[in-house]
């Protein structure tokens, strides 16, 4: 995979699957110290612990059509490759957290992709699953963010659905310009 959106589809839809309500997506773009670093956390089934030794070898999954689950292997093997750290706790019942690091200047290291549609299939994927999305970058000693939290938003959207079709302009215009003034990523 090329793109570092397809991976975060991956983990993620993991969570949806898991029967996560809520999940977090954390991401720290920190320039200062060439670090990238993507937290996700979810409050879904979890994992035992030999269910969570067996999810990071690439010939386990629990889904049934098809034999290996690629998604936990390939994202560590990912922050292996750029020079990163990858940790993963479970619990069964509580949920589950993982966090991935890379370094930013890694030659390996893949770019966003299409992050902003990426991201928002996965917000209007399911409505009962909340996704709070806080994006930070640090440059220069400063720190800037971004939040994106489908909590709040369909609170103002006074009944309307937040996979109501009208909506995806703003919304996606909105991740963009918000991203954007961060300065989160490259030719967003
Ligand atoms: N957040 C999670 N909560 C609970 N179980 C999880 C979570 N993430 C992964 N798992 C378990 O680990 C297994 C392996 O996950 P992985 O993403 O590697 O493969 P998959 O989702 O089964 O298949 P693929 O990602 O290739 O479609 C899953 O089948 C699931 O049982
Ligand atoms: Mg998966």
């Amino acid at each position: 995979m090329n793109e570092l959106s397809l991976y975060l589809l991956d983990i993620m839809q993991n969570s949806i699957k898991a029967d996560a309500t809520l999940v977090n997506l954390n991401i720290v773009t920190d320039k200062d110290n060439d670090l990238l670093t993507i937290n996700i956390v979810d409050n879904g089934c979890g994992m035992s612990e030999e269910v969570l030794e067996k999810a990071l070898s690439p010939f386990y999954t629990t889904r049934t059509t098809r034999k290996v689950g690629l998604g936990l292997p390939l994202f560590k093997e990912l922050a292996e490759l750029c020079e990163g750290s990858f940790k993963i706790e479970s619990k069964v019942g509580v949920g589950t957290n993982l966090t991935a690091t890379f370094k930013l200047s890694n030659i390996d290291l893949p770019p966003f992709g299409n992050w902003v549609d990426t991201f928002y299939i996965l917000v209007i994927n399911d409505e009962n699953v909340d996704i709070k999305y806080i994006h930070r970058v640090i440059k220069n000693k400063e720190t800037k963010e971004f939040v994106f939290d489908t909590v709040e938003i369909k609170s103002i959207l006074d009944g309307m659905s937040i996979k109501d079709l009208s909506l995806m302009k703003w919304a996606k215009d909105y991740i963009r310009d918000g991203l954007n003034e961060i300065e989160a990523i490259d030719n967003l």
